[in-house]
């Protein structure tokens, strides 16, 4: 259910007022990809350049906002759309405070993707395919959960016996079965930069 009679106060000091004091704009770099990837991988890397280079930056990761906000989810379609619902609405918010947002989650269907462009909006809303064959994400199961779903330990497992919906039209792509993380991260990186601009 939702409430009513709500009023929404416009604050003095404005996105604008804030993206000042912080020297940089603000963007949400959306990196989706199956588990395995290199989601997470990359985000950590290009955190790693963005605070060298004195960005305001935070990184929203699956496993990590699905140990709070979101733990209440699973792995229904239903309940990775609100999922992506949550975690969207937040970079929008942490976008208005004055951070650039690397968002990392499987976020696998186009239309809850384009749900979270809608959300966070599309000038701020930056959509990385991070791409690796399923094969490859197989071979390096970094927690032992392709072995699970293989052998039917666990359900719902992207790739497994749910479905991942390539991008159409990413902004990047990154391929993390042939590009190292240094270059992959580099390129993300020039991306973020070039969006930001220093104001
Ligand atoms: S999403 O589909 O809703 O975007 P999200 O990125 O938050 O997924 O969470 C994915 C992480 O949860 C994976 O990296 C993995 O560690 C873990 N996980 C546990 N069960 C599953 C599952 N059935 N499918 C995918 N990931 C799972």
């Amino acid at each position: 259910m939702s409430a009513n009679n709500l009023t929404v106060h416009s604050f003095h000091i404005t996105h604008a007022d804030r993206t000042t004091q912080n020297g940089h704009n603000t963007v949400v770099a959306w990196l989706t990809g199956l588990s395995g990837a290199g989601k997470s991988t990359l985000a950590d890397a290009v955190s790693r350049h963005l605070y060298a280079a004195g960005v305001r930056h935070y990184i929203l990761d699956g496993d990590n906002t699905r140990t709070g906000l979101c733990a209440n989810l699973g792995f229904s379609a239903a309940d990775r759309t609100e999922n992506i619902r949550r975690v969207a609405q937040t970079s929008q918010l942490m976008c208005d405070a004055g951070l650039v947002v690397i968002v990392s989650l499987i976020s696998p269907t186009i239309a809850d993707r384009n749900m979270a462009k809608e959300i966070i909006g599309d000038d701020s809303f930056l959509e990385i395919f991070v791409s690796c064959q399923l094969s490859e994400c197989i071979q390096r199961d970094p927690k032992g959960l392709y072995k699970k779903a293989l052998t039917g330990e666990i359900t719902h497992f992207t790739g497994i016996d749910s479905p991942y919906e390539v991008p159409q039209n990413p902004d990047l792509i990154l391929h993390t079965d042939t590009q190292t993380v240094d270059a992959s991260s580099g390129h993300l990186f020039d991306l973020i930069i070039r969006r930001i601009q220093k104001v």
